[in-house]
């Protein structure tokens, strides 16, 4: 059985991740979360406390782990200060393959936290796997979950497409790759890329309400951003987040997925029905 840590255990690809090591028979998961009691709740598999911040939790997360799911969490930045700590702990302590949660783009955009991250782990010698994925179908059940209950979807992606992934899928890629020790590159994408406003179209027909696509300005969308309790960095982050939609640059539409799953990725509509209750 080969010991595998999962990082970001309760995020939107973790819990998948550890749902798929845990049917695994060849594996044996371990989830890592800062509030282990919470998060026992959630996942039926052993948890240890860990935060990628706090040094005093690396000796007993990374006790007798072979390979580790890598996540960084959304918040941190400043990947020298705040996540190279903890990778050089974990590799010290005998972690051999890691599989990182990266970003599409990552490979050509050096200023994304994921592409230092990526740098510092191929520097450091270890068999790697990036998972370069593209936006989540999932940011529309959660982050934009109650707009869309309202009717709305106020992003300023103008009429670019984007490649929307579901995290299943990723996940699902995440657990094979885990399980063979297959390391290189994949960037994750679903079957097609598709405009906000054909988004908007789409939910109208499957839910019982209509949603409509009204693209704010970008100072508009900064600032309503900053007034629902975000910080203006944020704002600014995630703006330039949907600059690269309307430029066009979220479009990239990859097989990666059928390559290492033997199966085409979950389609927008399949993710809509599975969803459906968030938003009704
Ligand atoms: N959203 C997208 O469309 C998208 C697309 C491509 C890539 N990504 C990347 O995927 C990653 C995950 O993003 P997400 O939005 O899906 O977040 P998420 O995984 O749903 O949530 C963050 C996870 O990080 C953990 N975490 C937070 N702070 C931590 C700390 N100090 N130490 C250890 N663990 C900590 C949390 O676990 P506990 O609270 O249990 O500790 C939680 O499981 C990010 O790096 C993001 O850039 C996102």
């Amino acid at each position: 059985m080969r010991p595998v840590l999962v990082t970001g255990a309760t995020g939107t690809v973790g819990r998948h991740v550890v749902d798929g090591l845990r049917d695994a028979p060849d594996v044996a998961v371990t989830a890592a979360s800062r509030d282990p009691d919470r998060a026992r709740d959630r996942l039926d598999c052993p948890v240890v406390a860990f935060d990628v911040t706090d040094p005093t939790t690396f000796r007993d997360a990374f006790a007798d782990v072979d390979a580790l799911f890598l996540v960084r969490p959304p918040a941190l930045s400043r990947v020298r200060r705040d996540i190279v700590p903890a990778l050089a702990a974990a590799i010290g302590a005998g972690v051999d393959h890691v599989v990182f949660l990266s970003v599409i783009g990552a490979d050509r955009n050096p200023l994304v936290p994921h592409a230092r991250i990526e740098s510092w782990l191929a520097e450091s010698g270890v068999d790697t796997t990036f998972l370069r994925a593209s936006f989540f179908m999932q940011n529309l059940s959660t982050t934009h979950r109650e707009e869309i209950r309202r009717g709305e979807l106020p992003v300023p992606a103008g009429t670019g497409a984007t490649s929307f992934v579901d995290a299943r899928d990723v996940a699902a890629v995440a657990v094979e790759t885990l399980r063979t020790g297959t390391t290189g590159s994949y960037t994750l994408t679903g079957p097609e890329a598709i405009e906000y406003d054909a988004v908007c179209r789409r939910l109208s027909a499957m839910l019982d309400h209509e949603v409509t696509y009204d693209p704010p300005s970008l100072p508009r969308f900064c600032w309503s951003q900053y007034r629902s309790g975000g910080s203006l960095v944020r704002a600014a982050v995630v703006a330039a987040i949907y600059t690269t939609v309307r430029l066009g640059l979220a479009d990239r539409v990859t097989d990666d997925v059928r390559t290492v799953l033997g199966r085409p990725p979950i389609d927008f509509e399949t993710f809509v029905r599975d969803y459906r209750s968030v938003w009704t």
